[in-house]
């Protein structure tokens, strides 16, 4: 059962390939850098590895926009290449999990292209959502991900629906073909031996019959700051987000991971505020795990935090579900950045007021030591564990991320958290991989925050990682399972305890408070550890 059911309890460590270690000199990650720094990631102490979408693409929206799904992007490496990663990978005790990108293909993919050809009412178009426009005006209001409408219209006259980018126009998921080509696609990666799927904007793929104007309702905030506390906006119908039929997909999906042996798993990115609507992703016959964004979201002060895992365990243990925990990803500012600005609000961004970033990481700190003592799984994101901040003043010029272009010029986008890793030397590219240039530049002050540098460093965010990573495994109240809130230690503490005989204390205010009576401490965010008074923005792991 342990064995069948390793994903309760485990540790996945997101690999942002375009960025993790580049091995033929191009300035962009590929296949051959992470087979050479995989030991990092065992050494680190993770499970399994998730790796962004390595398919050939167009690469419009950093290889989200798959023009083969069964195949590997020639700048990344061959299916060769990949083949002896997922072997190597296993060989480490490490499962892989790729991603799937389900709700939309790139414009280049062989479907798109014959139904541009194909022309208007034709069957091709069918497995896309072309639709008439309004006069002169798309069919609807829909707004894209990345700024502007999400209708593009081709010269014949049809639009079509893109949620993201032009260059990924959304399929019909009620088209039987299009069912049918993704579960070939689970299949021969499955065949290949890859161990499950992060399942890309999970909560997309189906589209309200009739496709209705989405009016006021479009973005509906998550949570709205009433009197200091953050309360919880009401869970209303959408025409294209977390629609119910969506998990019929999910039933059959599941259902083709279980004939594998052992049985292979889904984790759903699904952007679903509600936690009873994203427990629904994970009912016994959907998928095994999602993304908890609502903790990624969640503002450095103690009470939210409790709510926010008082929430999520209660939903989860509805569904038998495992909760898991996630603080940034490819996505989203990192979280050293976002808990610097002493003004946090809820959210994914940073901006306003200026970053403290000495504060940003002793809460980042603290705050995966909270993480990883939470019940459940969790998810790494590479570069946390080096405790590497947002890049906030990338030029530019060197933006990549559509949101740039597609926001006009407002929104500089996603790229400041994927700057390639720096891993050893003083200067830029900090062999991330033999060429001189990195996709995007690096900045000039990384050189202490390499993993060369960091290694056996005890103070350093990295041996952090690993003792905190070691001492998981070692720990049996760790994992999968339940724990106990304590109201002792005042209102800026975090604590819980779990059993057999385990303690998290998180203290997110700025006055020490003392550490509860009995145990000793196992390990502290802060060098050295506190013996009877924890500081702000600290945490400890205490043990009877
Ligand atoms: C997901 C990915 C993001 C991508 C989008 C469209 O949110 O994480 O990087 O841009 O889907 O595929």
């Amino acid at each position: 059962m342990a064995q069948r059911e390793w994903w309760r309890s485990a540790v996945i460590y997101q690999v942002y390939i375009r960025s993790f270690a580049d091995g033929d000199g191009d300035g962009l990650g590929d296949i051959t850098g992470l087979r050479s720094r995989l030991d990092h990631i065992a050494d680190l102490g993770a499970d399994a590895l998730w790796i962004n979408p390595w398919y050939p693409s167009p690469m419009v929206d950093a290889g989200y926009d798959v023009s083969d799904y069964r195949a590997v992007e020639p700048r990344f490496g061959t299916l060769a290449d990949a083949e002896h990663l997922i072997a190597e990978a296993h060989d480490r005790g490490l499962r892989v999990l790729l991603d799937i990108v389900p709700n939309h293909t790139s414009s280049e993919h062989p479907w798109f292209r014959e139904a541009l050809a194909a022309g208007p009412g034709s069957p091709a178009r069918d497995r896309y959502l072309f639709r008439r426009g309004r006069d002169d005006l798309p069919p609807n209001d829909w707004r894209s991900v990345f700024g502007g409408p999400a209708w593009t219209r081709v010269a014949d006259g049809d639009w079509y629906l893109h949620l993201f980018d032009p260059a990924q126009p959304d399929l019909d998921w009620e088209h039987p073909e299009v069912r049918a080509d993704f579960a070939d696609t689970l299949r021969f990666w499955f065949d290949r031996g890859v161990d499950g799927f992060r399942i890309d904007v999970a909560h997309s793929l189906i589209k309200e019959p009739g496709l209705p104007d989405v009016g006021e309702q479009r973005y509906p905030p998550s949570r709205v700051e009433v009197e200091g506390q953050l309360v919880r906006a009401p869970w209303t119908a959408h025409p294209h987000w977390d629609r119910d039929e969506v998990h019929e997909v999910y039933r059959e999906w599941r259902a083709l991971a279980e004939e594998y042996d052992p049985p292979r798993i889904f984790v759903a990115e699904a952007w679903v505020d509600e936690p009873e609507r994203l427990s629904r992703y994970l009912r016994p016959d959907e998928l095994h795990t999602a993304f908890n964004f609502d903790y990624l979201t969640t503002p450095w002060r103690a009470a939210d935090l409790r709510r926010t895992i008082e929430e999520t365990l209660e939903e989860h243990a509805a569904v038998g579900a495992p909760p898991t925990w996630v603080l940034s990803n490819h996505d989203v500012a990192r979280h050293v950045s976002r808990y610097a600005r002493l003004e946090q609000v809820a959210g994914r961004g940073v901006g306003g007021s200026a970053a403290d970033l000495a504060l940003g990481l002793r809460r980042a700190r603290a705050a995966v030591l909270l993480t990883l003592a939470l019940p459940g799984g969790a998810y790494l994101y590479q570069g946390e564990e080096l405790g590497l901040p947002e890049v906030e003043d990338l030029p530019v010029e060197a933006l990549q991320d559509p949101t740039w272009q597609r926001s006009g010029h407002t929104d500089r986008g996603r790229d400041g958290c994927r700057v390639p890793l720096p891993w050893s030397g003083v200067a830029p590219p900090y062999g991330f991989g033999p060429g001189p240039a990195t996709w995007l530049p690096q900045p000039a002050d990384w050189g202490p925050l390499s993993v060369a540098a960091q290694t056996g460093d005890p103070a350093s965010t990295l041996e952090l990682y690993r003792t905190a990573l070691g001492l998981r495994r070692a720990t049996g109240a760790l994992g999968d399972g339940s724990l106990r809130f304590r109201d002792d230690l005042g209102p800026d503490v975090l604590a819980f305890d779990r059993a057999p005989g385990f303690t998290c204390v998180v203290n997110t205010g700025t006055e020490p408070v003392p550490l509860p009576a009995g145990g000793r401490v196992l390990l502290a965010s802060t060098v050295p550890a506190p013996t009877d008074l924890l500081p702000g923005d600290a945490a400890v792991w205490i043990v009877e």
